[in-house]
C-alpha cells in the first residue's frame, strides 16, 4: 500500500494576471492535505474512492442540442487525468500498467462536500501523481511532478494558472511565473511526455521565498464556495472586451508582485504589507471595470475588520467567496481581529504554512536527510 499527500495552498496576491504567461504571483502551501492511498488489486476491477466526494454534483449546460457537461468542479476528472498522464509516463519507463484501488482523502473539502478554495483540485492531482509515480516505482523529482501535475489538471481545467499546482509541489512560500499553456498544448500534440516533461517550459519561474520573522498570516473564510474556472471564464469576456484596462492591469499587477518580492528578499514587512494593500486595490478595480463580483460584501467586511487592526488584507484567489487573507505583524493585538470576525460570521482557518523537503534527487529511492529551503527554478528554451 502507498500513501502519498499534497498541500492545500492560498493566493497572497497577482491573482487574474498570473493567468497569462510569464506574470508572476505570490502564494504558499498550508498544512492542510489531500492524501492518496493505492493499493494493487486482485481482482479484475479497480475502485476510485472517496469519502468527501460522495455528494458530489455534475454541472451541465446546454448547446443547441448538446449537452456540455463542465467537468472542471468535478474532483473526480483531476484523479483520472493524474492516472492518464502519470500512465503514459510509466509506459515510457517500460512498466507494465497494473490493477488498482485509489482513495483519496481530502481535508480541503468540509465533511459536507464543500470546498474552502484552498486548492483541492491542485492537491488531488498532485497527490494522485506522487502515490502513482511510488506505485510504479518512476524516478521523479519536484519538477518532473510539477509537470506530470500540470498537464494532467490543465487538460480538465484549460484556464488556469497552476500557481496552485506549483504551491502544492514545492510547499512554503514562493513566487510563480506560469509558463506558455498555449505552447505545452502545442508540443502535446507533437512530443512523448517523456521528452516533454525533459523540456525546459518557456516563462516558467518558480521561486521559493523566505518570509520575515515577524509575518503573521491569518485566513478568514466566507462559508461560500466560489468557481475559479468560471469566474477566469469572465474576466476572459473583459479581456476582450476592455483590452486596453485588461493590459494596464497585468502591467501594475506585475510591478505590485516584483516590489511585493523585493519585500521578501528585503525581509521587510511593511513593504509587503503596502504591495497587499495595493493588489487588493488592482483587484477591485478589476471587479468593478468587469462587473465581476471578486471582493464580496463578506470578503470586504474581512479586509475591513483586519485592516481596523493593522492588518494588511485582500480577497485570496478569484475571490467571490473562499477565502481572505491577511498579513499582520506578529506583535500586533491578531486576537482582536479573530474575535472580531467571529461577531461577523466569518470563520478563521487555523492553518500553518507547509514546507516540503526538497526532492530533487531521486527521493524515492534515498529521502535527503538535510532539506534546502531556499531554491530557484528558471526555465527557459535554448535559443536557435
Ligand atoms: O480561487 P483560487 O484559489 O482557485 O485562485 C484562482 C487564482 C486565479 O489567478 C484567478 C486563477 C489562476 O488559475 O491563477
Ligand atoms: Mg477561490
Amino acid at each position: 500500500m502507498i500513501t502519498e499527500k499534497a498541500p492545500g495552498k492560498l493566493y497572497i496576491a497577482g491573482e487574474y494576471a498570473v493567468v497569462e504567461n510569464g506574470y508572476p504571483a505570490v502564494l504558499v502551501a498550508l498544512d492542510q492535505f489531500v492524501t492518496c492511498t493505492i493499493k494493487e488489486s486482485a481482482r479484475e476491477m479497480g475502485q476510485i474512492f472517496s469519502r468527501q466526494y460522495h455528494n458530489n454534483q455534475l454541472l451541465w449546460r446546454r448547446m443547441g442540442d448538446q449537452m456540455v457537461v463542465d467537468k472542471r468542479d468535478n474532483p473526480f476528472s483531476y484523479i483520472l487525468s493524474a492516472i492518464r498522464v502519470t500512465e503514459e509516463y510509466a509506459r515510457q519507463f517500460e512498466r507494465e500498467l497494473r490493477i488498482y484501488d485509489l482513495q483519496i482523502d481530502s481535508q480541503l473539502d468540509s465533511q459536507n462536500g464543500r470546498k474552502y478554495g484552498l486548492g483541492s483540485s491542485a492537491a488531488v492531482t498532485v497527490a494522485t501523481v506522487k502515490a502513482l509515480c511510488r506505485f510504479y516505482n518512476l524516478p521523479v523529482t519536484k519538477d518532473e511532478i510539477f509537470k506530470l501535475a500540470a498537464i494532467a489538471h490543465f487538460e480538465v481545467q484549460g484556464n488556469g494558472s497552476l500557481g496552485d499546482v506549483a504551491a502544492s509541489v514545492y510547499g512554503g512560500w514562493i513566487s510563480y511565473h506560469s509558463f506558455d499553456r498555449q505552447w505545452l498544448a502545442q508540443q502535446r500534440q507533437y512530443l512523448d511526455i517523456k521528452s516533454l516533461v525533459d523540456l525546459p517550459w518557456p516563462d516558467l519561474q518558480i521561486e521559493s521565498l523566505h518570509a520575515p520573522e515577524n509575518l503573521q498570516l491569518l485566513i478568514g473564510w466566507t462559508g461560500k464556495p466560489a468557481s475559479t474556472s468560471q469566474l477566469v471564464d469572465k474576466i476572459s469576456l473583459f479581456k476582450a472586451r476592455r483590452q486596453d484596462d485588461y493590459h494596464r492591469f497585468l502591467e501594475e499587477s506585475k510591478s505590485c508582485i516584483q516590489r511585493m518580492v523585493d519585500g521578501f528578499h528585503q525581509q521587510d514587512l511593511e513593504r509587503i504589507k503596502r504591495e497587499i494593500r495595493y493588489n487588493r486595490d488592482l483587484l477591485k478595480q478589476l471587479g468593478a471595470n468587469s462587473g465581476v463580483d471578486i471582493e464580496t460584501p463578506v470578503l470586504n467586511r474581512l479586509c475591513q475588520i483586519a485592516e481596523q487592526f493593522g492588518g494588511a488584507a485582500k480577497t485570496s484567489g478569484a475571490g467571490g467567496g473562499d477565502c481572505g487573507i491577511v498579513a499582520i505583524d506578529q506583535n500586533a493585538d491578531f486576537n482582536a481581529v479573530l474575535k472580531s470576525w467571529a461577531q461577523n460570521h466569518i470563520e478563521q482557518l487555523p492553518l500553518n504554512v507547509h514546507f516540503i523537503s526538497d526532492i530533487k534527487r531521486r527521493v524515492y529511492q534515498n529521502p535527503p536527510l538535510h532539506s534546502p529551503r531556499h531554491w530557484r527554478v528558471q526555465q527557459h528554451l535554448p535559443l536557435h
